[in-house]
């Protein structure tokens, strides 16, 4: 559920990782989201970790209901990167 604060909530995913340094790719996706993989700690603005992962997916169109997950509404809005 996300609040008119603009915060994401915490995801599931907010166990340690093993490993929490490491090299980091980032893999625009034609007319889609950032494709990141690594060893991944996403931050809210207030420091509250909302999610520690290996790859996320993260929206570059403005219109992800789950921001700063892409949800998949670049297709629908048409969202072009170029
Ligand atoms: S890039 Fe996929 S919802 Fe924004």
């Amino acid at each position: 559920m996300y609040s008119s604060s603009g915060e994401p909530p915490t995801g599931d995913r907010t166990d340690m990782l093993a490993v929490r340094n490491g090299p980091v790719e980032i893999a625009p996706q034609l007319d889609g989201p950032l494709a990141v993989y690594g060893n991944l700690e996403i931050i809210s603005g207030t420091g509250r970790v909302v999610s520690r992962a290996e790859a996320v997916r993260l929206c570059r169109c403005g219109h992800s209901n789950t921001k700063p997950f892409c949800d998949g509404s670049h297709s629908r809005v048409s969202f072009r990167s170029v």
